[in-house]
């Protein structure tokens, strides 16, 4: 498709806006033909946005809540629930044929200060952490067909380690010291409120072949062994280096779906340096658009690598300009006018490409 070259061409704009880009197929019909989920990161006060809702039904048939199940959103205080944002975005799935992803239910980030600040002991933690999954998981049952139960467990010091949280062992839910056992538990309880839920693990960094990704492994293939029930690690792949190491991502895939279990590529994003006035170079976008391919891919050439989502789709509400304090940005398919990028045609190609999955 081809950008208008003036953005003060109202007629052209206005025409376009709301039309499938030029070629007749859509990134969501390239995702059916190859019988992958093709997904993104999904704001919900911006589904009151037309051109933001009408691509995001249009261009993919799976959605995540970006925030709206985090803590911070869905648990004012410690008596109530507020499903009312995630509740919308769910809605707006179903209404448009699209499945549904759960991120997160437990995290060490944007948790509520009642929750953070509280001075609970383990076993007070205990049951407000078992509450809050079997109420969420219940509340979204047939719903929500994946949720990524744990997000972020592992960090330094040692790379791979089990980060130090309010969950583990600041001060825990009772596991503290007992590596993964607070993990399993968490498991357990998510599966008692929904048996038919994929169970996922979240883990950033752990794309490639490395520490972090050993320590998921072991957890993976430990947990498969004794019953636990995971089905499924969520690979983010937020990548900033325009000459990722394919060979090991695969790889990487590849030893993870070889256990039994399924790999959701979870946030995917590629950001670009940008300048003052938030545009990066011709050069960079085509960088970013053979990444796109080649993460696609990847996943496609792994039948059991079954999602792959971005985080979030358009230029326009990305997290990474407030990551990056606004050194980075351009991460996603779509330009802040709702316009494909290269990477958008890279994406649907791969697709395309694809004999099935
Ligand atoms: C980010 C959201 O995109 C932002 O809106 C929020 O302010 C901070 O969190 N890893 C995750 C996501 O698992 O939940 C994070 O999302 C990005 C990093």
């Amino acid at each position: 498709m081809v950008r208008p070259a003036s953005r003060g061409c109202v007629y052209l704009a206005l025409l376009t806006l709301f039309a499938p880009p030029a070629s007749q197929h859509t990134l969501r019909d390239a995702a059916d033909h190859a019988h992958l989920l093709f997904g993104t990161a999904v704001r919900a006060q911006r589904l009151s946005e037309a051109a933001y809702a009408s691509t995001l039904a249009r261009e993919f048939n799976l959605l995540e809540p970006e925030d709206a199940m985090k803590w911070e959103t869905l648990r004012p205080d410690p008596k109530s629930f507020d499903f009312s944002q995630a509740d919308r975005i769910v809605d707006f799935a179903i209404a448009h044929g699209m499945k549904v992803r759960g991120h997160t239910l437990v995290w060490h980030r944007q948790n509520p200060p009642w929750l953070a600040e509280g001075h609970y002991t383990p076993a007070q933690l205990a049951e407000i952490l078992e509450k809050h999954i079997k109420t969420v998981v219940r509340h979204y049952r047939g719903r929500v067909f994946a949720w990524d139960v744990i997000n972020e467990a592992l960090d330094e010091p040692v790379l791979g380690s089990l980060r130090s949280t309010l969950w583990y062992d600041q001060p825990g839910i009772g596991s503290a010291q007992k590596g993964t056992a607070y993990i399993e538990r968490c498991f357990r309880w998510a599966h008692e409120a929904d048996p038919e839920a994929l169970l996922f693990y979240n883990e950033a960094e752990a794309e490639t072949m490395n520490p972090k990704s050993d320590a998921v492994y072991a957890m993976v293939q430990d947990f498969r062994r004794r019953g636990v029930p995971l089905d499924g690690v969520g690979l983010e792949m937020h990548i900033s280096n325009l000459h990722p190491d394919m060979a090991s991502i695969s790889a990487n895939i590849g030893r993870f779906t070889a256990l039994g279990v399924q790999v959701h590529i979870t946030e995917l994003d590629v950001s670009l340096a940008v300048g003052a006035n938030g545009d990066p170079t011709p050069e960079d976008l085509r960088l970013q658009a053979e990444v796109y391919r080649q993460i696609a891919t990847a996943c496609l050439s792994h039948p059991g690598c079954t999602a792959i989502q971005t985080w979030g789709f358009t230029d326009k509400y990305s997290w990474i300009g407030s990551h990056s304090r606004g050194k980075q940005g351009a991460a996603l398919p779509f330009d802040r006018d709702y316009f494909p990028k290269p990477a958008y045609e890279a994406l649907r190609g791969a697709l395309e490409q694809s004999k099935g999955h």
